[in-house]
């Protein structure tokens, strides 16, 4: 049993306004009239009523049979099939087209008073299309029909008529536009036991709602109680604006390489086949370059190479490998393919540039990127065209893999994985080349989360002069944050699904 007093003193004012004229059984519409307060207002207090136990809210349906445009006319005017034989009492024979001008009928109403009156026997169709009254139309004309009679009685309750009265609306249903079903919303209260002990006590309205500086100077808050507010009860929600779930994550990823002395790297989505490949010493007939791997740009076609040396670098290189001391690929270099633009495949390309622009002042030094990337790839739980890699360099004359081990240890330590290990790869600008897999906490497998490796003199010695170690990776990070979203296919990333955005569990990594 609820403490009452209690109660009433979380009362809201319009919770107040209504109680006193509450019984049961009466519906939300005598509230309002009763009260004279606004249909919202009244069903807000009725809602928090129930909410509190006062009340229930039963809500029922009602049909109710009204007029509708031509019925309202046929009020006033009689019904055509009265008005057609009104005009035949009045003269000889007739033809339809002066019953209709007579009587103001339209073609339509026409028809159906025939059909209506043949079958009555009140009319008899004489030769040429004339029309005469019967005796038993004469008995009609001085009566009135069910029809009518229901036409006055409206509206009605479709649920309770007596029988003439169903008779009559199911005949006038079929006819156009003369009845119509308007179905309301009922809502009855009901008071619960305590709701009817509280409806019989007097309410006083000696209570303050909100604090003011009005209230408080004047002193006014000494001689009234304030109104208890009840934390427990149901509200709505409200959903404030907040960051994109996966963002969240990139955001607590940033931070992660931030803190480890990284420089992020951010570069443009477009590159140049020449960055995106060439520079990473990725022959230009290469698998990964194919139109099935890669989205190639229409418009632009073409950007623009950098500085001649550099290009020339390259070139050599591929084709014979220049000054790095690889027989390069033994092919002839194309200059035009390199120029070829490209949605990045990946944020590799981020650091191929990162590398050109060093100077040997700024060794050593470390950087990160988190970025999108696209591949023309079919799109299923595992895969998606566009993807984030997590990037990372370290530009170090004395780093080795031991290193590049340990920095990925502790990034991955970071994002809850334990345990990593490295398995022997292939990518054309490292050497060694490391798969990286990361043992799942919960699913109890190794998981491939991306490349590594060092990049070989091909890539580091055209771009940045001199071959130094050059620790690198490249990880998924769709799957590397899916476990704790616990979100399996990894389209749920990005399905803009507005509840989901909303109920998302908060990164708190
Ligand atoms: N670029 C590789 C990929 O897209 C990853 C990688 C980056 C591998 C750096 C080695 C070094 O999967």
């Amino acid at each position: 049993m609820p403490d009452l007093n209690k109660l009433i003193q979380t009362l809201h004012p319009l919770e107040r306004a209504v109680i006193p004229v509450l019984e049961n059984d009466i519906d939300a519409l005598t509230v309002i009239r009763k009260t004279g307060m606004k249909e919202v207002e009244v069903m807000r207090a009725l809602q928090w009523l129930e909410n509190k136990g006062l009340v229930k809210i039963n809500q029922t349906l009602k049909e109710i049979v009204n007029l509708d445009k031509n019925g309202a006319l046929y009020v006033m005017e009689g019904m055509p099939e009265k008005r057609f034989l009104q005009a035949l009492t009045e003269d000889e024979s007739m033809t339809l087209d002066e019953i209709k001008d007579k009587a103001h009928l339209t073609k339509e109403e026409i028809n159906i008073c025939l059909g209506l009156l043949k079958k009555k026997g009140a009319i008899e169709i004489l030769p040429r299309m004339r029309v005469d009254v019967t005796e038993e139309g004469r008995l009609l004309l001085g009566k009135e029909s069910l029809e009518e009679q229901f036409l006055r009685k409206l509206p009605l309750d479709l649920a309770h008529m007596a029988k003439e009265e169903k008779y009559a609306y199911e005949e006038l249903k079929k006819r156009k536009e003369i009845i119509k079903i308007d179905v309301t919303r009922i809502k009855k209260i009901k008071l619960t036991k305590t709701g009817e002990e509280l409806s019989r006590l007097k309410l006083s309205d000696q209570f303050i709602d909100s604090l003011t500086q009005d209230v408080l100077s004047s002193g006014t808050w000494k001689e009234k109680n304030f109104r208890r507010y009840d934390v427990t009860i149901n509200v709505p929600k409200i959903h404030g604006g907040r960051r994109h779930f996966v963002n969240q994550a990139v955001e607590y990823i940033k931070r992660v390489w931030l803190d480890m002395g990284f420089k992020e790297m951010k570069g443009n989505i477009v590159q140049t086949s020449f960055w995106n490949f060439d520079s990473l010493f990725t022959a230009q007939d290469h698998p990964v370059r194919d139109l099935q791997d890669t989205f190639y740009l229409k418009n632009p076609a073409r950007g623009i190479l950098p500085k001649k040396d550099l290009i020339d670098a390259i070139r050599k290189t591929h084709e014979n490998g220049g000054n790095t001391g690889s027989k390069g690929w033994q092919y002839l270099w194309d200059r035009d393919e390199s120029k070829k633009n490209v949605l990045r495949t990946h944020t590799t390309v981020l650091s191929a540039k990162t590398i050109a622009a060093l100077k040997e002042t700024d060794m050593p030094v470390k950087f990160f990127s988190v970025g999108k990337c696209f591949r023309n790839e079919t799109v299923d739980w595992a895969h998606l065209f566009e993807l984030t890699q997590v990037e990372g360099i370290v530009v170090d004359p004395n780093a080795n893999l031991r290193h590049l081990l340990g920095y990925l240890r502790k990034f991955f330590s970071k994002m809850g994985y334990e345990r990593i290990r490295i398995r022997p790869s292939y990518f054309p600008y490292t050497e060694p080349s490391a798969e990286i897999e990361a043992f799942h906490p919960v699913r109890k497998e190794w998981v491939e989360l991306g490349g590594s490796g060092i990049f070989r003199p091909e890539v580091v010695k055209p771009l940045l002069g001199k071959d130094v170690p050059v620790l690198a990776w490249g990880l998924g990070m769709e799957r590397m944050i899916g476990e704790y979203y616990n979100i399996t296919d990894i389209r749920d990333l990005y399905r803009n699904d507005l509840r989901q955005l909303r109920e998302m569990k908060v990164w708190m990594k």
